[in-house]
């Protein structure tokens, strides 16, 4: 399936300054949420409608409105720094949780929590700022495919080459859905140019 890359002045805009090191984690949240916002639309936007009947001040109008429900599967921690921005536009939407932790020497990610809606039938997109290995990506796929879900979506902020191919290897038929492409991967797994610790710079840890 394809990866579907943000192109648009604004994205631009607020990915240069999630990724200045000189920004605090007060900004960088609003960033965060800005971004979210946009490559959420991204991946809604094929998302199913229905045919609904209103009057405007004027006249009668055949509109078009939402008729599929979303699912959001955020990766704990870093993930949550992604909510909010669905919350605020989707009028049906359930938030289940994969609580995953990259080991810092193997980057490897061992999983420590799990909550998950109902999911079948619905559109479900796991969303995870940072796509650099992958493995949090394909393992937490794994997961929601395992508890049912069909329809699904990969939401992240930054992705790297490495990740995408990892993910396309596992889950070939999930449409992945970036903020950015970077270059590569450091010898510690960490996303180039990227921004560093998502997690650490969302919550000043
Ligand atoms: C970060 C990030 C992803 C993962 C990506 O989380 O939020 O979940 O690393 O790396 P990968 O593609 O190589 O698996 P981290 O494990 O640092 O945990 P945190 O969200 O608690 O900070
Ligand atoms: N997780 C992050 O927060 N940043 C990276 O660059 C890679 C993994």
């Amino acid at each position: 399936m394809p990866l579907h890359v943000l192109q648009h002045p604004l994205a631009d805009h607020v990915l240069t300054h999630l990724r200045d090191q000189k920004t605090k984690p007060v900004l960088f949240r609003t960033l965060s949420y800005q971004i979210s916002l946009l490559v959420a639309l991204d991946a809604t936007r094929d998302i199913a409608t229905v045919e609904k009947e209103i009057v405007t001040p004027l006249e009668p109008h055949r509109g078009r409105v939402l008729a599929e429900s979303l699912v959001i599967v955020p990766i704990l921690r870093a993930g949550l720094g992604m909510v909010q921005p669905f919350l605020d536009v989707f009028p049906d939407v359930s938030v289940g949780y994969v609580g995953l932790e990259r080991d810092h020497v193997t980057a490897v990610a061992r999983s420590y929590y799990c909550k998950l809606p109902p999911l079948a039938d619905r559109y479900v997109l796991v969303i995870d700022p940072m796509l650099a290995t992958g493995g949090s990506a394909a393992q937490a796929l794994d997961v929601v495919k395992a508890a049912g879900a069909k329809k699904l979506g990969y939401v992240c902020i930054v992705a790297a080459p490495e990740g995408v191919e990892t993910v396309q290897k596992a889950h070939p038929e999930v449409s992945i859905y970036a903020g950015a492409l970077d270059r590569t991967l450091n010898a510690k797994k960490y996303i180039l140019p990227g921004l560093g610790d998502f997690g650490d710079r969302l919550y000043g840890t």
